[in-house]
C-alpha cells in the first residue's frame, strides 16, 4: 500500500493551498477534507458522510480511557494521589535530535548506568503488583532498544493476569515500519506517535536527524497492524503553529486523535526554545475561528483536554502544562532508564531504585523504596508559568521519558 504525504499533492490528498495558518489565516474550508479519498481506501470524511455535523471519524478510534475508581487501594501518594500509571524510559538513545528535547551531540549514559530489560521488568511488575494499572514504554526513542519487543511480550503476562489494563508506547514512529506488527503481535494496542508537522524542511529542522517518510511509513504500519493511534504534536511558536489544521485533518482523516503539547523547559535543549513556547488557548482561539470544538467530559487519565471537533468527528487534546496546571489529579510516576523513579516531570529530583534493586535480591526492598517514594510526590510542578524557559527542569527529557 502506498500512503503519500498529503503535502505531497498526491491523488485524495489534503491539497497545501486550503491549509490556514495562525494569524493569518485564510479561512478553511471544512468541507475540503470531505471526499478526499486516502490510500487506505477510505475518505477522510466520505466514510462518515455527514460532514459538517457531528460525524464521527474517530469511531473506530479507542474510547478514551475511563476514570479510575477512586475507592481502589494500590500506590496512594502523600495528597491521596492514586498512582497507577508508570512511565517508563528504556533508553535515553534516540535516533533523532529534536530541538526542544535534546541537544545536537548528547552525551547519552553508559550502557552499564542503564537498565536492564530484566531490571525493567523487575520494577514494573513490582509496581503492578503495587496496583499499577497501566505502563507506558517510553524513551528516548523506546524503538532504538534492543529486545523491546521482547519486554513488550513479557509484561503482556500481566494483561493475560487481569493485573494491568494496557501497555503502551510513545514513538517518533520511524521504526515503526519494521515494529508495528511484531508490537502489536506482543499485547501493544495503542501507541502515541510524535508528528509535529508534514511539511519535510519544517520537520527536518525540528528533528534534525529524522525522515518524515520514514514516520508516514510508520504510520501505515501501525494502521496495518491494528494499533490504535495518537499522534503528538509539540506547539512551537513560528514553526508549526500554522499548520495545525493539515496536522488535524491528517490525523481525523485517518482515525487518529491529535494532541497538542505546550513546550516544556526541559532538560538542556536548544537556545531558541524560550522564544518557542505557545500558549495553546492560543492555537485553541485560532482554531475555533474554522472549526466547531465540543468540549468533551474530563474522563481521561491524563492531562489532556480533549475536544471534538464538529466538522471532522475527530478528537484533538490540549496538553497544557504550563499555562494551566493539572497537577491536581496527577496519577503517573516515570522511572528514567538508569532507574530512578521521578515523582514529577515538572521538578528536579529523584529516588534511585538501581542500587536496592542491584543489591537486594528479594522484591520486598524494592517495594519500600516505591511506596516511600510515591509518598513524597510533590504537589505540583515547578514550571515557571510566566515564562516558559525560565525555573525550567535540568533532568532530560529523553532520559527522563515524555
Ligand atoms: N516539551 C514538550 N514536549 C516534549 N517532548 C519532548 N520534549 C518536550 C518538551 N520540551 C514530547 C515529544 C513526545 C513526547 C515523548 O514528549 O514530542 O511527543
Ligand atoms: Fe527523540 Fe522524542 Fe526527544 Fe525527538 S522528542 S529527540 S524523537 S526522544
Amino acid at each position: 500500500m502506498h500512503w503519500d504525504n498529503p503535502l505531497r499533492g498526491g491523488d485524495g490528498h489534503i491539497a497545501v493551498g486550503r491549509v490556514a495558518t495562525l494569524g493569518t489565516s485564510p479561512r478553511i474550508d471544512a468541507r475540503s477534507i470531505a471526499g478526499t479519498a486516502d490510500t487506505w481506501g477510505r475518505t477522510a470524511s466520505g466514510d462518515h458522510p455527514a460532514a459538517g455535523q457531528a460525524s464521527n471519524v474517530s469511531s473506530d478510534a479507542a474510547p478514551l480511557p475511563l476514570l479510575a475508581d477512586p475507592d481502589r487501594s494500590g500506590l496512594v501518594d502523600g495528597l491521596g494521589r492514586h498512582i497507577d500509571y508508570l512511565r517508563i524510559s528504556v533508553t535515553d538513545r534516540c535516533n533523532f535530535r529534536c530541538t526542544y528535547c535534546i541537544g545536537e551531540h548528547p552525551a547519552f549514559l553508559p550502557k552499564s548506568e542503564v537498565l536492564t530489560l530484566g531490571e525493567i521488568d523487575r520494577i514494573a511488575s513490582t509496581f503492578v503488583a503495587l496496583g499499577v494499572r497501566r505502563l507506558r514504554l517510553t524513551g528516548g526513542e523506546p524503538l532504538v532498544r534492543r529486545g523491546i519487543v521482547g519486554l513488550v511480550a513479557s509484561l503482556a503476562r500481566h494483561l493475560k493476569s487481569g493485573d494491568l489494563d494496557e501497555i503502551t508506547m510513545t514513538t517518533n514512529g520511524a521504526l515503526l515500519g519494521h515494529f508495528a506488527g511484531s508490537l502489536a503481535e506482543a499485547g501493544l494496542r495503542r501507541i502515541n506517535v510524535s508528528l509535529d508537522t508534514l511539511d519535510h524542511d519544517t520537520f527536518a529542522r525540528v528533528s534534525r536527524f529524522g525522515s518524515l517518510d520514514d514516520v508516514l511509513t510508520g504510520l501505515q504500519a501501525a494502521h496495518r497492524a491494528g494499533l490504535t493511534v495518537r499522534l503528538n504534536c509539540v506547539v512551537q511558536a513560528g514553526i508549526n503553529d500554522r499548520s495545525i489544521d493539515e496536522l488535524m485533518m491528517f490525523a481525523h482523516g485517518r482515525g487518529m486523535d491529535l494532541a497538542l503539547i505546550e513546550t516544556m523547559p526541559i532538560g538542556r535543549a536548544s537556545g531558541e526554545r524560550p522564544d518557542r513556547y505557545m500558549p495553546l488557548g492560543l492555537v485553541r482561539a485560532d482554531l475555533e475561528k474554522r472549526w466547531t470544538l465540543v468540549d468533551l467530559p474530563d474522563r481521561t487519565f491524563g492531562p489532556a483536554r480533549y475536544v471534538r471537533v464538529r466538522e471532522t468527528g475527530g478528537r484533538v487534546g490540549f496538553i497544557t502544562p504550563i499555562s494551566h496546571g493539572f497537577c491536581e489529579g496527577c496519577n503517573r510516576v516515570r522511572l528514567t532508564c538508569d532507574g530512578r523513579l521521578t515523582l514529577c516531570l515538572g521538578r528536579d529530583g529523584s529516588v534511585d531504585l538501581k542500587p536496592v534493586l542491584r543489591a537486594s535480591a528479594g522484591d520486598e526492598a524494592i517495594r519500600a523504596a516505591i511506596a516511600a517514594a510515591v509518598a513524597q510526590k510533590p504537589q505540583r510542578h515547578g514550571f515557571d508559568l510566566s515564562h516558559a524557559d525560565r525555573g525550567g527542569v535540568s533532568h532530560s527529557m529523553h532520559g527522563t521519558g515524555g
